[in-house]
């Protein structure tokens, strides 16, 4: 059996020699593809793999059809939007992600960034505090529950809202208040926290009518997708609404004009690093392996994100 770890954005190497001893001590070869410049390389690497463990590479229909005995792909990670699922599926290649893994280090990032926006990006001068503010939770997931008792824990009054948890028992074992739409948790908070994946339903979902519905002084965080946001909106509100705030872990694809137009009131990291923690990437690299390990030897599917 051979297994290959491609990433792009490579693991820290505590994680990656963990990925090995895990593959190798199961009988199989693991071969190593990091820091790759062209797909090309993905393509010539997946042609004789049956499993691949990725971040978040992209497994496209192309890559699909170049990695002939593909049984199964692990996104070490939360998001699948970078897998071609449709093309697996259509070959009954599984698909599985590692969730939870790498939440604590998302929501460590988007309390942090909260605060970076209140201080004036640690530039001189008088900032805020996010003590006593309004804080909104969307989507309340393995990231969002953290990043809402983070700010419970900061002081924050929290709020959260999830089309698919309307048990309001959820959210108040928590101390977070829940409200009934998105436009409410818009409308409410002094920071929303973005935690919503990439899907055909929640792209560009996030755009001008809700940002506007926003309080004076209000920050988005988005430590989610870029494509979850409309930018041409964003870029709109922003225009109009000289106080609101945003940054986003995700550079957008405007994100050049966004700095050069709205300088302090906007900010993206240079390149995603949300999971970019030594603890979050030996969680979500050795449950990677491990749970190619449990599928090849007991049909282990537990995580499977793709049926037929
Ligand atoms: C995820 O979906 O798990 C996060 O966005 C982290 O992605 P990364 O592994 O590419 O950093």
């Amino acid at each position: 059996m051979k297994v290959l770890l491609a990433t792009e954005k490579p693991f820290a190497k505590v994680a990656s020699d963990g990925i090995r001893e895990i593959v190798e001590k199961a009988g199989y070869e693991l071969v190593v593809l990091e820091k790759y410049t062209d797909k090309s390389e993905l393509l010539k690497a997946v042609a004789d793999v049956d499993a691949i463990i990725i971040r978040s590479d992209k497994v496209t229909a192309e890559v699909i059809e170049a990695a002939k005995n593909l049984k199964i792909v692990v996104r070490a990670g939360a998001g699948y939007d970078n897998v071609d699922l449709a093309a697996a599926t259509a070959r009954k290649i599984v698909v599985m992600n590692t969730p939870g893994q790498n939440s604590n280090a998302v929501a460590e990032l988007a309390i942090g960034m909260m605060i970076f926006m209140a201080r004036n990006k640690f530039t001189p001068g008088t900032g805020s505090e996010i003590h006593g503010k309004r804080l909104g939770i969307h989507a309340y997931g393995n990231v969002g529950k953290i990043v809402a008792r983070y700010g419970k824990g900061f002081g924050m009054e929290v709020y959260a809202y999830d089309p698919f948890i309307t048990d309001h028992a959820v959210y108040e074992k928590d101390g977070v208040i829940p409200v009934a739409s998105v436009e409410e948790l818009y409308s409410k908070c002094d920071y929303v926290s973005i935690h919503i994946p990439a899907t055909e339903q929640t792209k560009k979902s996030i755009n001008f009518d809700l940002l506007s519905k926003m309080p004076k002084g209000a920050t988005i965080v988005n430590t989610a997708r870029k494509e979850v946001i409309d930018e041409e909106g964003l870029a709109k509100v922003l225009a109009e609404r000289t106080d609101l705030k945003y940054i986003t872990d995700i550079a957008a694809d405007m994100q050049v004009v966004l700095n050069e137009k709205f300088g302090n009131r906007v900010f993206a990291t240079p390149k995603k690093m949300g999971a970019e923690t030594q603890e979050a990437n030996v969680n979500a690299a050795l449950a990677a392996a491990n749970q190619i390990v449990a599928f090849f030897t007991k049909g282990e599917n537990r995580f499977q994100v793709n049926k037929w």
